[in-house]
């Protein structure tokens, strides 16, 4: 698949189907995420990869979109890790790219994901649930399986909107 066409056509997916998600690929679409850029190549980014119902049950109670994590066969969650932090600005943005590096490798290999931030608001808790190093900083917690249906639509603002005149 094209670049441009991952991008374009990625879209988030919130509805899986049972097909579970095979060990190698859910690390296929990591390793596509560890090769995003960071500032200085310091790598700030740790994953915790869940599949156990039991730890998906409780994870969907730290966010209004929790029936998206129970139906998800994997969750992966990315953390900041702080100890190879220089620049949180810097480091929070590098982890931003490894994230969406997953996302669209994910879509090329047919899995579809949903990148969820409001788990956020509830990032320590959290993190004590996960038992995390308070050193390790939950950036976003990201849904995948293959797509129940394909679908779905998106839109973007017009491009000329977005520049800014001097
Ligand atoms: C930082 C961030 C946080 C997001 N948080 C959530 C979330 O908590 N729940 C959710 O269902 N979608 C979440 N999304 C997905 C967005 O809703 C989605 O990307 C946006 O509506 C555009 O749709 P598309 O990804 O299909 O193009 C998040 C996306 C980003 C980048």
């Amino acid at each position: 698949m094209k670049v441009k066409e991952a991008i374009s056509k990625r879209r988030s997916i919130r509805k899986y189907s049972n097909q579970q998600v095979l060990d190698d690929v859910v690390k296929e679409i990591i390793q596509a995420g560890i090769w995003a850029p960071s500032g200085l190549n310091n790598q700030p980014w740790k994953f915790i990869v869940i599949k156990e119902q039991q730890h998906k049950q409780k994870l969907a109670q730290f966010t209004k979109y929790g029936g998206i994590i129970i139906n998800a066969p994997v969750c992966v969650c990315v953390f900041l890790d702080k100890a190879k932090s220089y620049d949180r600005d810097k480091d929070v943005m590098a982890v931003g790219a490894c994230i969406q590096n997953m996302l669209l490798c994910a879509h090329e290999l047919g899995i579809g994901t949903c990148w969820m931030g409001e788990i956020l608001n509830k990032k320590d808790a959290v993190g004590e649930y996960l038992r995390i190093d308070r050193g390790f900083e939950l950036m976003a917690v990201i849904s995948m399986g293959y797509p129940l249906k394909e679908v779905l639509r998106s839109s973007r603002r017009k491009l000329e909107s977005f520049f800014l005149s001097v």
